[in-house]
């Protein structure tokens, strides 16, 4: 068997990368979301919020109850829960919500990946985290000051762990992967903004009139075909865009 655990699954590339690993009798998948507790194909899902850190080490003891005893090929943690307010001018900003943005897209997959590490230690022979990064983490965006902090944050983090696997050895893989733009709800949140909020906004309703968004589902099937594959692994920070080409 194999396990997953993925963030972020009640809409988005989420869903659908939840649904693809569903399919499948092979996997044991653990959904954190902040969607009620409820058995799903092939798992369970957990609900927590995953702006808080206390609620992000409760869950996780919830989650180490659960897989204690088993034995797994591999275990598989996608942080993939992300979120792109507030988009405006940095003066502008709400200050909850700028700290919240840096928490759900930074602070909290830091955490998991600590609490996944610690509890999937010795029970899987092989252990991967797929850190669902971006592009704007890589090239500044005007009004996205949070949003590009943080995956810029999640891209280094990832470099740094996997030094220390590097190091000691470990069977353990990691990638922060920007996956290209998908046609979500975020990218309704990135359209509703004003152009004085978001300079860029004409280019990104472009890109949705011109069709050039990919389908979510399409876009999880790519990253569960590369990560059965094996194909994630090498460069910590990398495109899909470019793995696909
Ligand atoms: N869409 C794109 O073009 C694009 C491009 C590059 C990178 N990405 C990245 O891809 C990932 C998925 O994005 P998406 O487009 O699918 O976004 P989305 O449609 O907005 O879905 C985001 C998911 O994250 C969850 N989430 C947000 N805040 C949360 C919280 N406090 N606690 C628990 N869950 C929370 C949402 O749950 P709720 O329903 O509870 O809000 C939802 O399930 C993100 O990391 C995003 O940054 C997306």
């Amino acid at each position: 068997m194999n396990l997953y655990i993925v963030t972020g699954t009640t809409k988005g590339l989420g869903k659908a990368l939840a649904e693809g690993i569903g399919a499948s009798s092979e996997n044991e998948l653990i959904a954190l979301s902040r969607a009620p507790e409820q058995p799903i194909p092939a798992g369970t899902q957990l609900e927590v919020d995953l702006a808080s850190a206390q609620a992000v080490e409760e869950v996780f003891d919830r989650i180490e109850q659960r897989i204690r005893g088993k034995r797994f090929a591999k275990a598989v943690l996608i942080n993939n829960a992300g979120v792109v307010s507030p988009v405006g001018p940095i003066e502008r900003a709400d200050a909850a919500e700028l700290e919240r943005n840096l928490f759900v897209n930074l602070v909290a997959p830091m955490l998991i990946m600590r609490r996944f590490l610690r509890a999937t230690e010795g029970i899987a022979l092989l252990r991967r985290i797929i850190n669902i990064s971006s592009g704007a983490g890589r090239k500044p965006i005007a009004g996205w000051a949070a949003y590009c902090a943080a995956k810029a944050g999640l891209d280094m983090a990832s470099r740094a762990v996997a030094l220390d696997f590097e190091a000691s050895h470990k069977p353990v893989e990691i990638v922060s992967l920007a996956p290209g733009v998908i046609d979500t709800p975020m990218q309704g949140v990135v359209r509703s903004a004003t152009a004085a909020d978001f300079p860029d906004i004409e280019r990104f309703k472009q890109m949705k009139a011109d069709g050039t968004l990919r389908p979510a589902a399409e876009v999880a099937a790519d990253i569960l075909r590369l990560e059965a594959a094996g194909k994630l692994k090498g460069e910590p920070v990398a495109d899909l865009r470019q793995l696909l080409s």
